[in-house]
């Protein structure tokens, strides 16, 4: 190792939907246009391409069956919610992405996780939890309940945090925080209410502030695995404050998905079979 008091890489397990039926049909959120054409097979390279690359950076990933007519099912984020190998089901807020629940949930059954959960809240997985060593964020305000917070952490075992999300570009958390390791993140304060701004303040006072610039790129919609972060390829600031900490950076090209409102970690669901 070149620089052993760095940061450090810790391979991950991921699960992902290949964007074969991918669209952009309804608008569940501001990104969405129907009158938009949208290229399919430019999304599948753009998938392919981040696919690869977490295979080059030595992560395992797994993939779920696609289903027709379900095009937003690429955003296996989504899907559930997986700590210490639990898997708590979504349960989504619009009747177009309703049968995603169900199909991913049973993607685990199949997969051999044993300790499932069918939510009885609204809740849109790993979009709105974000799993730290000591904490869970979750968001709240567009898609998942707050009282899907209190279940999944009876179900967990582990604290959730409630943040409450108010602008409807950033209408999950994953859109407006990520995580750059177990005990720190980078987030756009803006996307959160002024009370949930306070409580990120006290628990992360060294968090990398972003600005909207990023934000509105989806450039926090990010995958950190401790020292490489995967980014869209137009959050060229944030992109350079990474750098500046130590970390390498892996800009991809997400842009036609980004049409129906994912990016890179949308695409992208972390199975968490151990405790970290
Ligand atoms: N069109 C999808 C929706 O609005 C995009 C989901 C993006 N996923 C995410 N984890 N932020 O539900």
């Amino acid at each position: 190792m070149k620089n052993p008091t760095g940061p450090v890489a810790v391979r991950r397990h991921y699960l992902m939907c290949r964007p074969t039926y991918f669209a952009v049909e309804y608008a569940i959120n501001p990104w969405m246009d129907p009158a938009v054409r949208v290229d399919r097979d430019r999304a599948i390279r753009q998938w392919e391409a981040l696919r690869d690359l977490y295979l080059e950076l030595g992560h395992e990933v797994h993939e779920i069956t696609p289903i027709e007519g379900l095009p937003d099912m690429v955003f296996a984020a989504n899907g559930a919610l997986v700590v210490d190998g639990r898997v708590y089901g979504a349960r989504f807020a619009s009747a177009e992405r309703t049968p995603e629940g169900p199909a991913y949930l049973e993607w685990f059954r199949a997969a051999g996780y044993t300790e499932t959960r069918e939510p009885k809240h609204v809740n849109e997985g790993e979009g709105d939890f974000i799993t730290l060593d000591d904490v869970v964020l979750a968001g709240t305000g567009f898609r998942t309940e707050a009282a899907a917070h209190q279940e999944a952490e009876r179900f967990l075992g582990r604290p959730v945090v409630t943040l409450q999300l108010v602008d409807p570009r950033f209408y999950h958390l994953d859109t407006a925080l990520f995580a750059l390791s177990g005990e720190r993140v980078a987030y756009y304060p803006g996307a959160f209410s002024a009370g949930s701004r306070r409580v990120l303040e006290a628990l992360f006072p060294d968090a990398l502030i972003a600005t909207e610039d990023d934000a509105r790129v989806l450039g926090l919609n990010a995958v950190c695995d401790g020292r490489n972060v995967v980014i869209a390829a137009e959050a060229g600031a944030l992109a350079d404050r990474l750098r500046a900490e130590g970390l390498t950076v892996h800009p991809v090209e997400m842009d036609e998905l980004r049409k129906a409102g994912g990016g890179a970690k949308c695409c992208t669901l972390e199975l968490r079979t151990t405790r970290t």
